[in-house]
């Protein structure tokens, strides 16, 4: 036998098991977003890799190690999104619908990072992504935060924290990161190879180290807090006031600085102590500055993005069982005839709006039973000569207490919603 195939690393199958708890999130969370008036769009997964470095920005991680780039067959340079706000962006621009327009939008897909694999984070990740164009003031900023709040509820999560921070104007930011720099560049021989590294070219992003020994610098570092321009601190302060409003608890956290460069005034992250290391679930923030930098005429935007493989793991965490997509119903068929007659009658049946497995291939009963079994379906609905006579089937209850009954055909569907508590009507 020759060697199998294995995966990229860091780049997962999804197992039908697993599916179900995704399709769950994806319909809840698709729910929430129509709510709030946010409309789907579709992005390509690859891009012109300049595309990234002109918004994440040249000295980020992501863009200095983690991309999936390579040139393609016309020697241009293509790269799979690390992320989907770049892309978002580019197609507002290029479809000419961000330009004094109010958007609200979303989006969701795989992104392509190569990131070292750990718990938590992978190669492909799937992120769920929304984008609001064309409004500046906090109350957006509010919006997204509760539209976040009503999804962990309606997916009864808990245990995630809001923290908050202002990055202030992109001046503002320029005036601090020289401060800062001038600071950590006094502590130099306290700092760690990681924070070397940083210091020239992104030494904001030292301030996020989780280093043990970086945390005595980080802690007499100049605060961002202090140094915001007016505008970004009423802001901020006005989105705290929306916050409290709606009842909505935050943490302020001035380390927080996030990965991407094309933040301004407001960023923020739900974290939770429960799954390790990868505690961040979901992210975002404003980036007024961003679509003029990609060349559109200026527009004020915000989003955020949700990590699905870390909120489908804390789902797992808190409900370990949600409801299963097992069919209803698996139907065992015994005969040549009644495999014939086996056919339309699964058909009536899924027309009612039940999930019906039919048994294909024939078969012992008990080798079928055993299939129904296996299948996770509630009941067995047996179809025999007896049966066709008599215009009945023989319902067997797998999961209680192995009770079997002859059920007419033409009640059938009744009794089935009945008894697997669905209102559907016939
Ligand atoms: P981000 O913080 O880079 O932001 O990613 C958002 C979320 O994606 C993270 O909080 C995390 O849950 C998940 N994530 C990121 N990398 C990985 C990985 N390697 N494996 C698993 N999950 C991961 C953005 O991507 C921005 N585009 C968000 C945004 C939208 N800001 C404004 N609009």
């Amino acid at each position: 036998m020759s060697k199998a195939i294995q995966a990229v690393r860091g780049m997962n199958d999804l197992l039908p098991e697993a599916v179900e708890r995704w399709q769950l999130v994806e319909t809840t969370a698709r729910d929430v977003l129509h709510a709030y008036g946010y409309r789907e769009i579709r992005l390509p997964v690859l891009e012109k890799s300049e595309l990234f470095t002109r918004s994440i920005g040249g000295q980020t991680d992501i863009v200095e190690k983690e991309m999936y780039s390579f040139e393609d067959r016309n020697g241009e340079s293509l790269t799979l999104r690390p992320e989907g706000t770049a892309g978002c962006v580019r197609a507002g621009i290029e479809n000419g619908f961000l330009h004094n327009q109010i958007q609200r939008l979303w989006y969701a897909g795989p992104m392509f990072r190569h990131e070292r694999p750990q718990k938590g984070r992978y190669r492909q990740f799937h992120q769920i992504g929304v984008e609001a164009f064309g409004i500046d003031s906090p109350d957006l900023d509010a919006e997204l935060i509760l539209m976040c709040v009503r999804l962990w509820k309606s997916l009864g999560l808990e245990g995630l924290t809001l923290e908050l921070n202002s990055l202030g104007s992109p001046e503002s930011r320029a005036a601090y990161r020289a401060k800062l720099t001038r600071y950590l560049a006094a502590h130099r021989a306290e700092l760690d190879e990681d924070s070397l590294r940083r210091l020239e070219k992104n030494p904001m992003r030292i301030l996020d180290s989780k280093h043990p020994g970086m945390q005595q610098v980080i802690a007499g570092a100049p605060n961002l807090r202090d140094h915001l321009d007016i505008g970004s601190r009423d802001h901020f302060d006005r989105l705290g006031d929306h916050l409290k409003e709606s009842g909505v608890a935050y943490r302020i956290n001035p380390q927080l600085v996030r990965g991407l460069d094309y933040y301004t005034r407001t960023v923020f992250e739900w974290t939770t102590d429960r799954l390790g290391a990868q505690s961040a679930v979901c992210a975002g923030g404003r980036y007024d500055g961003l679509v003029e930098q990609l060349g559109g005429r200026a527009a004020p935007a915000a989003g955020f993005a949700i990590g699905m493989e870390r909120l489908v793991g804390l789902l797992a965490l808190q409900h370990p069982s949600p409801s299963s997509g097992a069919p209803e119903a698996y139907l065992v068929l015994l005969g040549k005839l009644a495999e014939r007659q086996g056919l339309p009658l699964a058909e009536r049946l899924r027309n009612a709006g039940l999930r019906i497995e039919y048994n294909c291939g024939g078969g012992e009963l008990k080798a079928q039973l055993k299939r129904a079994d296996r299948s996770g379906a509630r009941f067995a609905l047996m179809l025999g000569d007896e049966e066709m006579r008599d215009k009945t089937v023989t319902v067997k209850d797998m999961r209680g207490q192995e009770i079997q009954v002859s059920v007419h055909q033409d009640v059938l569907i009744d009794f089935l919603n009945e008894r697997t508590g669905r209102r559907m009507k016939a």
